[in-house]
């Protein structure tokens, strides 16, 4: 009995990877219309553990390997397909409460909802008065270089009281960090806290602390790191080594970043141009630069995120009244833009932007923009047919 469950369950799940993978590849694409593989320039050494860690991510988990007893998904690569970004189709959400004064709900199986159980355990429910945001996944791309810029840069690209009054005001997420943390080079802290940077509200310190995260909440996989059962509520044995989480670490940071397409075009140096005048680029920040960094090819690099990593207030309207750390509801983090042309490859054909997918288009993204993006929503409205269509080639180049 048990057996033939697993045996069926396995087969359905080879099934559905197979035919996600032929439909995402239905050619051969060009190097830069692929999201997946390493950074050039890594070591040998590097190259294995590279491979290694693209294994692990794509390991599918099963009863034996430790899945659940409760959980969303039960590998990495399926709300991550081809490293790409997820769709609403495997979104998860996530619940709590509006105060910043921690998550009330830890005891009910908070801050994720598992909906799935395995056979013999009852899925969680959402308990009463929980408020809940809806997530899906980012691509994974150039998490490397996101890693390592500075503490200082990002403070330095911060205006937490807008001196500058252009009504965009940008802050990082200080915020308080687990034990099992390395702390990144020169890293700054605040009052005990420090600048987190990874999740759609910047909860994540670095990607040991999101990928121990993704583990145990989205799979139900303890490690050393994140020891306690999302079931039980209690300490368990590792279910995953520290090696393979660790090399899934290193995979995740030398995962190569997306490169822009046809950036010689007269028309996408239009809409580049464009995307600066009207103040996207003040949030979506072109160039950053990685700091020093162990991982050689990774040490001071200039790279193309446009992102700020900072926490924004979005407006009322992406206001979901759940939050994490000390962002507040409002609040999200700039997402990266790099790898947006290629984003709807991996959402099935067509476009689920903004953080739990419900903009179906550049545009429809672009007119959520509330709060501090309020100005530069307005500035896009006044544009041209031409400049509009222009900007959104350039954004679908990179
Ligand atoms: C059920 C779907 C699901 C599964 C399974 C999943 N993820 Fe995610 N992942 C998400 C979502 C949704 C987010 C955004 C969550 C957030 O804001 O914290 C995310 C965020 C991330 C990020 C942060 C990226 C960024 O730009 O900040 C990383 C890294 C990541 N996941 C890695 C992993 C790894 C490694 C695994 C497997 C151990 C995994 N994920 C499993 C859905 C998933
Ligand atoms: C005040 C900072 C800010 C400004 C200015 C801004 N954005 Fe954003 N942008 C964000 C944040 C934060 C999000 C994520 C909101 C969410 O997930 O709900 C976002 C999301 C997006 C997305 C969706 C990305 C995805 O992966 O889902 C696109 C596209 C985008 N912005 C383009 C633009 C363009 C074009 C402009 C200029 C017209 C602009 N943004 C101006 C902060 C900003």
């Amino acid at each position: 009995m048990k057996y033939s469950f697993q045996f069926i369950f396995g087969a359905f799940l080879t099934m559905m990877f197979t035919m996600g993978c032929e439909q995402t590849t239905p050619y051969a694409p060009a190097e830069n219309e692929l999201l997946d593989g390493p950074l050039e320039g890594l070591t040998i050494a590097q190259q294995i553990k590279f491979l290694s860690g693209d294994e692990a991510f794509g390991d599918v988990f099963t009863i034996e390997k430790g899945l659940g007893p409760v959980f969303v998904a039960n590998q990495c690569a399926s709300c991550h397909p081809g490293d790409g970004k997820g769709s609403p189709f495997v979104e998860f959400v996530r619940f709590g409460q509006p105060d910043t004064l921690g998550n009330q709900f830890l005891e009910f199986g908070a801050p994720q909802l598992q909906h799935k159980a395995i056979p013999g355990f009852e899925p969680e429910q959402l308990p009463e008065g929980a408020t809940t945001t809806k997530l899906i996944a980012p691509a994974v791309t150039g998490l490397g270089f996101l890693n390592f810029v500075s503490d200082q840069d990002l403070i330095n690209l911060s205006d937490p009281n807008d001196i500058d009054g252009d009504g965009i005001s940008g802050r990082p997420h200080w915020n308080n960090i687990p034990d099992y943390v390395t702390l990144r080079p020169n890293t700054i802290s605040q009052n005990g806290k420090y600048i987190s940077r990874f999740g759609k509200k910047a909860a994540a310190y670095n990607l040991l602390h999101q990928t121990s995260g993704a583990y145990n909440q989205d799979m139900g996989i303890t490690s050393l790191f994140e020891t306690i059962d999302p079931y039980s509520g209690l300490e368990e044995d590792p279910e995953v080594s520290t090696q393979t989480v660790n090399d899934v670490v290193f995979y995740l940071n030398t995962l190569k970043a997306p490169l822009q397409r046809d950036e010689g075009a007269t028309s996408i140096i239009a809409g580049a141009q464009i995307f600066s005048e009207i103040k996207c680029a003040s949030c979506h920040i072109p160039s950053l630069q990685t700091g020093y960094s162990p991982i050689e090819v990774l040490s001071y690099k200039e790279f193309h995120p446009y992102t700020d990593l900072l926490l924004h207030d979005m407006g009322s309207e992406l206001d979901d009244q759940y939050t994490e750390g000390f962002a507040l509801t409002s609040e999200w983090r700039t997402p990266p833009l790099w790898g947006l042309g290629l984003s709807k490859d991996a959402q099935g054909g067509s476009y689920f932007l903004m953080h739990d997918g419900r903009a179906g288009s550049i545009e429809q993204a672009i007119s959520l923009h509330g709060g501090e993006g309020e100005a530069s929503k307005n500035s896009f409205a006044q544009l041209s047919e031409v400049e509009k269509q222009q900007l959104i080639e350039f954004l679908e180049s990179l």
